[in-house]
């Protein structure tokens, strides 16, 4: 990985591997002790969730099943268009269930605004927020994570499943990108 082609566009490392491991066995830990006796239903929020969701699920022993949804809001611009499509919908009836919705980062909190109504639309009993990162300085929506890994600073963040123009997805650790990658 060092010194790898993705690694030189890294301006620096915000959180490691081993610091993401620890928080996320932390994560499945709380989880575990908020829903135990429960059946609850983890909701990927695709593409970015796709890693630190198989983390998570396999921190948190509960006897719970997986679904996962397709959504974007950025269409590989820097900054949030505000409009949510539903690219990928649920593949099973929602009704009744607690979900726990799995996200890599709650930024402008439009995906998750959108997301949070249209799955209590669907009939969800219950709707828990897990965000890897929060980025609190660039909200538009009045909405919050229920448990939040890492809080982040104003910053392009790539690495763990978050990409910069679909790349970068499968660096292990949250990095920061260097300005001249992304302003040409
Ligand atoms: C990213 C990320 C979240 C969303 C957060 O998704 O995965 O879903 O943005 O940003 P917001 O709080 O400003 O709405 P994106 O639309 O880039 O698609 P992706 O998951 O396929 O990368």
């Amino acid at each position: 990985m060092k010194n790898s082609e993705m690694e030189q566009d890294i301006l620096k490392v915000l959180v490691t591997e081993e610091e993401i491991h620890s928080r996320v066995q932390e994560l499945g830990a709380e989880l575990y002790r908020r829903f135990e006796g429960k059946k609850p239903l983890f909701l990927g929020v695709l593409k970015g969730s796709f890693v630190f969701m198989t983390d998570l699920v396999r921190a948190c022993q509960l006897k719970s099943d997986i679904e996962f949804i397709a959504v974007s809001s950025y269409q590989n611009a820097t900054v949030s268009s505000g409009r949510v499509q539903i690219i990928h919908d649920l593949q099973q009836d929602i009704t009744g269930r607690d979900l726990i919705i799995v996200e890599d980062i709650l930024d402008s909190g439009h995906t998750l605004a959108f997301l949070k109504q249209y799955f209590l639309t669907k009939g969800a009993a219950s709707i828990t927020i897990v965000t890897l990162l929060d980025k609190p300085a660039r909200r538009a929506k009045a909405i919050a994570a229920d448990l939040a890994g890492f809080v982040v600073p104003d910053e392009f963040v790539v690495g763990y499943g978050l990409d910069y123009c679909q790349l970068y997805r499968n660096v292990p650790y949250i990095g920061v990108l260097k300005p001249e990658v992304y302003s040409g």
